[in-house]
């Protein structure tokens, strides 16, 4: 449940400040679980509109946190509030990647398209620490070609989280040909001393969940534009008809209909032959009309 977020881990050794670059829908969540978990966190995001709107979701969050721990019976209400403020305490904010360079792990969370995290990781080489670990969250880009970016291929890894973050307990460990055994190891342990699951997974499109998720969404897509059902009635039917917690066009909402996009064009001149992939003409619509999902109030549903 979310109470993990109050709970504190045993911080995995060697690390004690982990960078979290990107205060979009996933980095805000990986900083706030970050520092639940003990750590120091340094949050970063070059667009401070970015930065305040990711602070302002961490302490949401924050508070959701202490008000279910408080009626779950868990803790008495000052010390729910004062684990949030913490937590809060322990997360400080910048504008420039220069913060960094105090980081032993450095995770990256911006938006996602190879040419701007290519320049970010060149860039983050130049100001991170030698020893420091860099990861990216990147959804569907090969973590060996971000690792060369930077120039610490050795030390680079992917670390794959799902949203919401402070709900979703998964996270995909990536390592390439040249990740350290030990540095993928850490991985591992900083995933679970943040009370994550993490699973092993290769460098490939997608890597598990993505390859199968993704395309998924996208059949959905192509379900409506062929006009065999409607946006509520495929929802429903996939909640109720194959136990999913949202259907896949809630989902992609959800996920971000930009996000579903970025990947789906990124996969499609990447592997023109796949089958699997392919960009809907509804997904194309929407994102044209930005209308994006969950985040701009409005894409195949309407959000509060
Ligand atoms: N912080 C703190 N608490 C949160 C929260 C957050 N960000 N989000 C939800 N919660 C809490 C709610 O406050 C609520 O608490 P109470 O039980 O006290 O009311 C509880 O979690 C349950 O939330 P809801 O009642 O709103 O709704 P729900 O039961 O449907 O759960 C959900 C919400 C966990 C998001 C669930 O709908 C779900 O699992 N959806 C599917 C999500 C999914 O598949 N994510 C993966 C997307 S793919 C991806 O991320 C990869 C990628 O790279 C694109």
């Amino acid at each position: 449940t979310c109470c993990r977020a109050i709970r504190t881990y045993a911080t995995a050794p060697g690390l004690s400040t982990v960078g979290v670059v990107g205060m979009g829908a996933m980095g805000h969540g990986i900083a706030q679980m970050t520092a639940a978990a003990g750590y120091k966190v340094v949050a970063v995001d070059i667009d401070a509109n970015m930065l305040s709107k990711g602070i302002k979701a961490v302490e949401d969050s924050l508070s959701k946190v202490a008000a279910k721990a408080v009626k779950d019976g868990k803790a008495d209400k000052a010390t729910a509030e004062k684990n949030a403020a913490d937590v809060r305490s322990r997360i400080t904010t910048s504008g420039d990647i220069g913060a960094l360079s105090s980081c032993d792990l450095v995770i990256e969370s911006i938006i996602e398209d190879l040419n701007i995290k290519k320049k970010f990781f060149a860039d983050l080489g130049k100001v991170a620490g030698a020893n420091a670990i860099l990861a990216s969250n990147t959804s569907s880009f090969p973590i060996t070609q971000l690792g060369e970016a930077s120039g610490r291929t050795s030390n680079f890894l992917g670390l794959h989280f799902f949203n919401p973050v402070q709900m979703m307990k998964l996270v995909e460990v990536i390592k390439t040909k040249d990740t350290k055994e030990d540095v993928y190891k850490l991985g591992f342990a900083f995933s679970k001393s943040i009370g994550k699951e993490p699973v092993a997974c290769g460098d490939t499109p997608g890597f598990i969940v993505n390859r199968l998720l993704v395309p998924f969404l996208a059949q959905g897509l192509l379900m409506l534009d062929r006009g065999v059902a409607s946006v509520q009635d495929i929802d429903v039917a996939m909640m109720y008809g194959a136990g999913m917690p949202m259907g896949p066009l809630t989902l992609a909402d959800y996920v971000g209909l930009d996000v579903c996009m970025h990947i789906l064009e990124g996969w499609t001149s990447q592997y023109p032959n796949e089958p699997a992939f392919v960009i809907p003409q509804p997904l194309k619509a929407k994102v044209a009309a930005g209308k994006l999902g969950r985040k701009t109030g409005e894409g195949f549903w309407k959000w509060e």
